[in-house]
């Protein structure tokens, strides 16, 4: 082949993807701008919030904007239907911690970018798919809502991005959405302090503490399945008949691993009916649930079905960091007693550690526990081999450790940089050592 032939066969190549990425345009009538005005929507919706719906939906999906506190919106995609009488959830969003206001719009232009905009123009969210091929947008009955090209692909979907809620059918990977950040407070959309992550060997739940170097550990997926060789790369949450027993739905994680001999299924929770519509949620209160939602049960279409720290599951609520607020004794999941240097005291929800404002060892002593645990200590090893002076000394010289703990039938370790939920444990070779003021 000639020189000029072969350049003459790059030029119409070039002529052939250069047209066939102009052609990839969004049709005018497939664009959209929607303004955040007008009167609220008359349904009850999860965080008591006031809300307005646009058109994309498709049941029960709906895109809205929504707010609990004035002039601070949401753009989220809402579960439930008009129908079902029941309340609304939440079950994606686009800006959390970056509210918008009255008169904010959501433009699909034709250059195939969803960009939400602030009232002023400045963009507080998109999806970065400009000019790359994308011709529409839809919201599937699954709840993910796509950008596709011209042969269905998709260049973005919601599902790509979590904040509290994994949806049937979402999947967590490594290097990709990795985890779960719950909310705040109902009025405060913003990240709160409990975390769900995909790590190589399983998920771990994850407090962290405003005075903690590092979050700690409060839960760990080892109970339910291991990862033996390999690491996760990802992890999908599904909805599973079961063929064998009739009527019977579960909700598992299927998780591949780097070690094709790993990877596996995990039923994690079931229900009696179609439970393709449901979704995991990493609450306020660092509690992780499984909801579903069955649109034929009329007023009452969610269940609850399933709470992973829970007075009836495996784990009980006392491994849950704030389950007995700032500081409380927790046992078979209620609280039972407020530690203090006196002994223990009646619990209440007041109930605080008194604040050690000095670094300098003589200004600070400790109060003993004894039988007692902290909520890190069932998934983390600690230091092991050390002494029980080298263990204080450790937490007297870091100012921010609050207290020690100890077993003296292993030697172990821990320093606490934050009390919170302690747990009795019939063990009095368990010991608590908590920070208090001298005078
Ligand atoms: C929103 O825009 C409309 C039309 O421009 C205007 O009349 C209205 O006052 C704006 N609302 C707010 C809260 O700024
Ligand atoms: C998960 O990883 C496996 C193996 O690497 C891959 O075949 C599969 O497509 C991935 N699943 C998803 C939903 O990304
Ligand atoms: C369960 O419900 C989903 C969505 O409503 C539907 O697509 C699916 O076919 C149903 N599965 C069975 C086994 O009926
Ligand atoms: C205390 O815990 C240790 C392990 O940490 C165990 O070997 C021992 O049997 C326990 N003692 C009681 C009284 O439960």
């Amino acid at each position: 082949m000639t020189s000029s032939s072969s350049a003459f066969i790059l030029l119409l190549l070039s002529f052939q993807l250069f047209s066939s990425i102009s052609e990839a345009v969004v049709p005018a009538s497939e664009t959209f701008t929607y303004v955040n005005e007008g009167d609220f929507g008359d349904y009850i919706v999860e965080y008591d919030a006031n809300y307005r719906f646009l058109s994309p939906f498709n049941t029960p999906f709906q895109l809205c904007f929504y707010n609990t506190t004035p002039n601070a919106f949401t753009l989220a995609l809402r579960m439930g239907t008009v129908r079902s009488e029941s309340l609304m959830r939440w079950v994606w969003e686009a800006n959390r911690g970056k509210p918008v206001r009255e008169n904010a719009t959501l433009t699909f232009g034709t250059d195939g970018n969803l960009v939400l905009a602030d009232a002023d123009g400045r963009v507080v969210w998109q999806t970065n798919t400009a000019n790359k091929g994308v011709v529409g947008f839809q919201v599937l009955p699954t709840g993910n809502m796509v950008l596709h090209d011209g042969k269905g692909n998709f260049l973005w979907q919601s599902y790509d991005s979590t904040t509290d809620t994994l949806l049937v059918g979402q999947t967590l990977r490594a290097g990709g959405p990795n985890k779960l950040v719950s909310r705040l407070s109902e009025a405060n959309n913003v990240d709160g302090p409990y975390s769900l992550v995909m790590e190589p060997k399983g998920l771990s739940m994850y407090y962290k503490s405003p005075n903690s170097p590092r979050p700690m550990l409060y839960w760990s997926s080892s109970e339910w399945f291991t990862v033996d060789q390999g690491s996760l790369t990802n992890l999908t949450l599904t909805s599973n008949p079961d063929t064998d027993e009739g009527f019977l739905y579960y909700l598992t994680f299927n998780y591949f691993t780097t070690n094709p001999t790993s990877s596996s299924n995990r039923n994690m929770a079931f229900s009696r009916y179609n439970n393709t519509l449901s979704y995991l949620r990493l609450g306020i209160d660092g509690n992780l649930r499984f909801y579903t939602y069955n649109p034929n049960v009329q007023g009452v279409a969610w269940e609850l079905v399933y709470t992973f720290l829970d007075r009836d599951s495996m784990e009980g609520e006392c491994q849950l960091p704030g389950r007995c607020g700032n500081f409380g004794l927790c046992e078979d999941s209620q609280c039972v007693a407020c530690p203090t240097p006196n002994g223990l005291s009646g619990w209440s929800k007041d109930c605080e550690v008194k604040k050690v404002t000095s670094c300098k060892a003589s200004d600070f002593g400790y109060y003993k526990l004894e039988g007692v645990d902290h909520f890190m200590i069932k998934y983390t090893r600690g230091d092991g081999g050390t002494k029980q002076s080298d263990c204080e000394s450790k937490c007297s010289k870091d100012c921010k450790c609050m207290g020690y703990f100890y077993h003296t039938d292993s030697s172990r370790c821990w320093i606490a940089y934050d009390l919170k939920t302690l747990t009795r444990v019939g063990n009095s070779t368990h010991l608590a050592y908590i920070k208090t003021p001298n005078k």
